[in-house]
């Protein structure tokens, strides 16, 4: 008997080391189901706020505290579940409340049965729970709620809690595991964050999505000296939980404008424009302006997430002296609605009869990528003809913005008292001059835009504060 044990387990351990050695898994870990938990082994966020102050402030208001409340998710997925007959109402609520998935109580997708705690989103006690995954993409995450929160440090020690490190909190394998969506019935990829990173040069270099999103250094590491919470010792580093992205329309709705804040200055610092002109041009002449901008500093696509719903545009307006517009593109009518639509960058996508469609959840195919990859550079032309009696010089002034979702969708789902709100990410202007005007009177250069601006007047005030 105690041969064949022997016997048994070494082809065990055979056949596992063989399956590692060929990087096949030798356990697909199982990754928690539906209704395998109860919500009442969670712990409200509040407790975890006693010791963990800072760490709360951080992430109350935030996107991963309104995941379930949000108004636009909630309008949505009403659409979707009727749409599909309630095919997605589990997939969708994995991510958006995966407490309320785990313990069963959604679906029903009306959240009849949910319990408060669940509706709280992704919340601390969901997300230090979590033991181990399954890869990333649709949410494959194993979570074991109870005494041990798991995080990034190996030696931390709480009264109130157990402590265990695992190496995927610091890695973008963890937030892989929900900013990578899959259609469950046809794999479609609908949002691809996580895979267009690990195929850029940040994902060659391992600047993870924490290196950007959990440190004050937007497009880089910075380093955040201090203490985890109340009686903890201090740290080189503690990780700010105030992950932003480019939504700075739903926080206001939970008076979280701090966070919308942090929004704008973050798509502030995402992407650079420039515009080409030509230097002067006469009544009568065809002008080309050239509009290049830069995705650099998201390590991922600008926009990405619901890309199909996000949309980033350059708005260009050419004035005289006089201020009368001779050109303008990408300006918004009064019902909120961009003109020239071929100028948007983000993702369309379409439905089985090739229809371009926002309903992503009826989508199977993509029918024009327009987004702008990691370090990508992209150019878009614009062209007019100066007219007659033309007051010079002219002013040609290209701005570059973001909005969460098209206006008109909003008004659908949620009503037309809601406005969305329109971010300049950048903005950049140039001068077009009369050909009579004499060289010495034309000044070149163009105005730098926000990210220039903001390094140039730093600047300033160093030299201020050097000469007192
Ligand atoms: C979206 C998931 C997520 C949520 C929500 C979240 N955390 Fe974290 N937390 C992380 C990750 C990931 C790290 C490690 C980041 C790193 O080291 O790169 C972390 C780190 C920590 C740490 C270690 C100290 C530090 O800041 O580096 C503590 C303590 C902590 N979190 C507590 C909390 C508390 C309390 C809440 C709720 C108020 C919370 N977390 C909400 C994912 C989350
Ligand atoms: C009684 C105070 C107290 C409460 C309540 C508390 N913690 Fe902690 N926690 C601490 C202290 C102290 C540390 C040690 C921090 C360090 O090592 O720097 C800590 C560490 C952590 C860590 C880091 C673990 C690691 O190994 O990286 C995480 C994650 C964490 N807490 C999450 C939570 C969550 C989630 C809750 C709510 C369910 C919570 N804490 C409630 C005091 C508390
Ligand atoms: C349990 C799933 C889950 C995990 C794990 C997770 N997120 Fe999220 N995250 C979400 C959901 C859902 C939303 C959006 C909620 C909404 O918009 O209604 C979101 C929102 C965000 C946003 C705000 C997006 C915006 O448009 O402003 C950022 C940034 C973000 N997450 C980054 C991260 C990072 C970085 C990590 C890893 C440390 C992470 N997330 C881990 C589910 C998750
Ligand atoms: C090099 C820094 C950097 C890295 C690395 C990075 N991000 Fe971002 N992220 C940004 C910036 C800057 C923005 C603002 C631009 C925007 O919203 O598109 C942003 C925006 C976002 C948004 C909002 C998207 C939108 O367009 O509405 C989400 C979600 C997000 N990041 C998640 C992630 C996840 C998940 C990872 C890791 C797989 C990650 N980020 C890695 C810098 C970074
Ligand atoms: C695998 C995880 C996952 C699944 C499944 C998922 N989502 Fe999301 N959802 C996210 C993340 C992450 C974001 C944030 C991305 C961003 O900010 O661009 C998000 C954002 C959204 C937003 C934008 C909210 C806002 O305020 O801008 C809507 C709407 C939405 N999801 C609806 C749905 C619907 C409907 C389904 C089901 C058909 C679904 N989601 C399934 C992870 C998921």
């Amino acid at each position: 008997m105690r041969g064949t044990i022997v016997k048994g387990s070494l082809l065990f351990v055979t056949i596992v080391l063989l399956l590692s050695m060929t990087g096949i898994p030798a356990f697909a870990a199982e990754v928690t189901k539906f209704g395998e938990l109860s919500s009442d082994e969670f712990t409200d966020a509040d407790r975890c706020g006693q010791c963990h102050a800072i760490i709360y402030a951080d992430w109350e208001g935030t996107m991963h505290f309104n995941a379930y409340l949000d108004p636009f998710y909630l309008e949505e997925v009403k659409v979707a579940s009727e749409d599909t007959d309630g095919l997605v109402d589990e997939f969708c609520s994995r991510c958006h409340t995966p407490i309320g998935v785990t313990s069963g109580e959604i679906p029903p997708i009306d959240g009849s049965q949910m319990s408060e705690i669940a509706k709280h989103g992704v919340q601390c006690d969901f997300c230090h729970v979590v033991s181990g995954s399954n890869g990333t993409g649709n949410a494959p995450f194993i979570v074991t709620p109870g005494d041990t929160k798991w995080g990034p440090f190996d030696d931390s020690r709480s009264a109130f809690h157990g402590s265990e490190y695992l190496e995927l909190y610091t890695r973008s394998e963890y937030c892989g595991m929900c900013h990578q969506v899959i259609h469950p019935v046809n794999g479609l990829v609908i949002d691809d964050t996580y895979s267009t990173w690990k195929e850029s040069q940040y994902g060659d270099d391992n600047v993870a999505c924490q290196d950007c999103h959990m440190t004050e250094g937007i497009t880089e590491f910075e380093a955040n000296p201090g203490r985890a919470g109340s009686g903890a010792p201090k740290r080189d580093h503690i990780s700010s939980h105030d992950i932003v992205g480019g939504n700075a329309f739903i926080p206001p709705m939970f008076g979280a404008d701090n966070v919308a804040e942090m929004a704008v200055e973050r798509l502030q610092r995402a992407a650079t424009v420039e515009v080409k002109t030509p230097e002067m041009a006469a009544s009568g002449e065809e002008v080309i302006i050239e509009a290049s901008i830069t995705n650099s500093g998201a390590g991922h696509s600008i926009p990405t997430g619901v890309s199909e719903i996000r949309q980033i545009w350059v708005e260009m307006i050419v004035t005289d002296s006089e201020g009368n517009e001779i050109y303008t593109a990408g300006t918004l009518d009064e019902d909120g609605t961009i003109e020239g639509e071929k100028l948007i960058y983000n993702n369309v996508l379409g439905n089985s009869e090739g229809n371009a469609t926002e309903s992503f959840w009826l989508a199977d195919r993509v029918l024009e990528d327009n987004r702008i990859g990691p370090k990508e550079t992209v150019t878009e032309e614009h062209n007019f003809t100066v007219p007659d009696d033309v007051a010079y010089p002219l002013t040609v002034k290209a701005t570059l913005n973001y909005r969460s979702a098209p206006q008109e969708l909003i008004d659908k789902l949620m009503g037309e008292d809601t406005e969305v709100p329109v971010i300049a990410m950048n903005e950049i202007s140039a001068t077009i001059y009369d050909p009579a005007t004499p060289p010495e009177e034309r000044t070149t250069e163009s105005t730098p835009g926000f990210g220039i601006l903001a390094t140039s007047m730093a600047l300033v005030i160093m030299m201020y504060l050097f000469r007192r």
